[in-house]
């Protein structure tokens, strides 16, 4: 059953306080019609894995400014990709992005596929980048769970089973609460409200959206999820 009260209000905090990212369109070019380049969505989100924002900034300015688009990334050179992804770590990931831009090239005729299991069969794409690709880009209905949307869902709905196990009930609560007009906007908003509200210690319930809906809040320890495996 879809819960869409979440969702709006979300959105509309997200309409005020969305972090200005190389990678996001402004609410201004958004109104314009103009989408997110599926380029860089995919960019920013291999190099968000296990790397913060702050770090990311810097290196995807360098990136989009010597390979502007998928087709000249494919043609680079992967020593010369592996040097300008020094410092960010988990090398694997470089390695991939090429491997992923020559498979777009070959495969999908040099443009990113707006599907769910397409996405996720390219190298280096998994559940969660796919996801994050097919909702950000393209605007598709995926429920995109990074850590800090298990922070803000299980909070949200108590969810007090440990993490390891509570997985695929924060994707079902996601995909329920997720918002079919918008889901880019939801998703990144998720994302924003773990990252700047929703945080791991001392959160800042006051001026959260979702602090009249949340469970964890009426319960009075919202910082007790989510609940770690037993040791
Ligand atoms: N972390 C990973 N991807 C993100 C995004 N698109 N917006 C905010 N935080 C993120």
């Amino acid at each position: 059953s879809r819960d869409s009260a979440p969702a709006k209000k979300l959105l509309a905090w997200y309409d005020g306080h969305a972090r200005d990212l190389p990678w996001r369109v402004s609410p201004r070019d958004r109104t314009k019609g103009i989408r997110p380049d599926p380029y860089r969505v995919w960019l920013s989100e291999i190099m968000l894995q296990q790397t913060t924002v702050a770090a990311v900034r810097s290196y995807f300015y360098a990136f989009t400014a010597r390979w502007p688009t998928i087709a000249a990334l494919a043609a680079a050179d992967e020593e010369d990709i592996l040097k300008a992804w020094a410092g960010l770590g988990y090398y694997s990931r470089a390695r991939n992005l090429k491997k992923c831009a020559e498979a777009i090239m070959a495969d999908h005729g040099g443009a990113f596929p707006a599907d769910l299991d397409a996405l996720r069969a390219l190298p280096g794409i998994g559940d969660y980048t796919s996801a994050a690709i097919a909702a950000i880009a393209f605007d598709l209905p995926a429920a995109v769970v990074d850590g800090n949307v298990e922070r803000v869902v299980t909070r949200l709905k108590a969810i007090d089973t440990p993490l390891t196990k509570a997985k695929p009930a924060i994707k079902a609560e996601v995909a329920a609460m997720l918002d079919p007009e918008r889901p880019g906007d939801f998703a990144q908003a998720t994302m924003d409200l773990g990252a700047t509200i929703c945080t791991p210690k001392r959160p800042a319930c006051l001026p959260c959206p979702l602090r009249s809906e949340c469970a964890a809040l009426d319960q009075g320890d919202p910082e007790r999820f989510p609940v770690k495996a037993p040791k």
